[in-house]
């Protein structure tokens, strides 16, 4: 049986959760997953004009989700942005029981969203982030290897390695995040001692997300060697290869680009190619994963294949 200590804390039927995705993680894809049992995740940006407001739009995705749902879902937070106080305070005030936070210090949010009844969920990259933010009294951490889309760990931990070492310092269930695209990621998560997934490129090429369609061809069209991660001074990215990745990485070669201009650039650029499709100019996000993604599903199609595949992968080990 698929079950762990994340289904009970977040009291969902599978330890799968759908990766809070800037741009595309709205309430149609977090409703369609946390229907099938997992636990979906609504992002501020999610299908946001250029200009549109954040916070109006946070509301709006997760009024909407309650509206498709009433299974558990979540909010992720990037608490990087400035108006980060404004968007917890707007999942709360909507009812939100889940938040997942990245991108800055548990220790600033933690006990707020606590004090609140909410379940918190920190990503990190690195042994000593997990313990920072088990000491901080979150609930759970994603260990994120450098496999996965978008930004990553300044230190590039890939997920078979990161998560033996996160799992073995801390208490407090691990989920393991990047490269996992199949059952035999899943297994293989599980086997390495995590409660549960969290998976962002799969569900990017899913009917229901709201990515275009361009994007969606190019995750299932890339081979193995289909992505690459881009660095500035600290920051790195890993994103579809092509001729806006290696424009970056020209811009930030000698690692010359700074963190705030290279985060700015990923923040303009990332909507043309995700929503509108413009992979040529915009910064299309994409984890390695994608080699192992050979056509577009329904989200109930990835759910059916993770769980019951699950067992097929464990009935073949034995
Ligand atoms: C299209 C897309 C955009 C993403 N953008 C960001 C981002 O801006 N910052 C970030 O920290 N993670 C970003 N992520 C990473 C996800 O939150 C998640 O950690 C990752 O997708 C998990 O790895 P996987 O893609 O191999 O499943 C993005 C993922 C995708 C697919």
């Amino acid at each position: 049986m698929l079950q762990s200590r994340v289904c009970q804390i977040l009291g969902i039927e599978y330890p799968i959760l759908q990766a809070g995705m800037p741009w595309l993680a709205n309430a149609e894809l977090a409703a369609a997953v946390s229907n099938e049992g997992g636990l979906g995740l609504v992002t501020p940006t999610a299908g946001l004009g250029a200009q549109g407001d954040v916070v109006s739009n946070l509301r709006k995705q997760i009024h909407r989700t309650h509206s498709l749902t009433d299974r558990p879902f979540g909010v992720h937070i990037f608490l990087g942005v400035p108006n980060v106080q404004n968007l917890l305070e707007a999942a709360l005030t909507e009812g939100v029981k889940v938040v997942v936070t990245s991108g800055g210090s548990p220790a600033l949010h933690t006990g707020y969203l606590k004090d609140n009844e909410v379940k918190v969920i920190h990503m990190v990259a690195s042994v000593r982030h997990a313990k920072g933010a088990e000491a901080q009294g979150v609930d759970m951490v994603i260990a994120e290897g450098f496999e996965g889309a978008g930004l990553r760990g300044y230190d590039g931990i890939p997920t078979f390695v990161l998560l033996p070492q996160v799992v073995d310092a801390v208490e407090i269930p691990v989920v393991a995040s990047g490269g996992i695209a199949d059952a035999r990621g899943l297994v293989a998560a599980f086997a390495l001692g995590a409660e549960g997934v969290h998976i962002g490129t799969r569900f990017a090429a899913t009917h229901e997300c709201v990515a275009h369609p361009a994007y969606k061809e190019a995750i299932v069209k890339a081979i193995d060697t289909g992505t690459m991660v881009v660095g500035g001074r600290r920051m790195h990215a890993r994103l579809l290869k092509g001729e806006a990745a290696s424009r970056l990485q020209e811009m930030a070669g000698g690692n010359a680009l700074e963190d705030e201009r290279w985060e700015a650039l990923l923040w303009e650029q990332a909507r043309a190619a995700l929503l509108e499709g413009r992979l040529d100019e915009g910064i299309a996000s994409c984890g390695a994963g994608a080699g192992i993604i050979t056509e577009v599903l329904s989200v109930a199609q990835v759910m059916k294949m993770l769980v019951e595949g699950y067992n097929e992968v464990l009935s073949r080990l034995k």
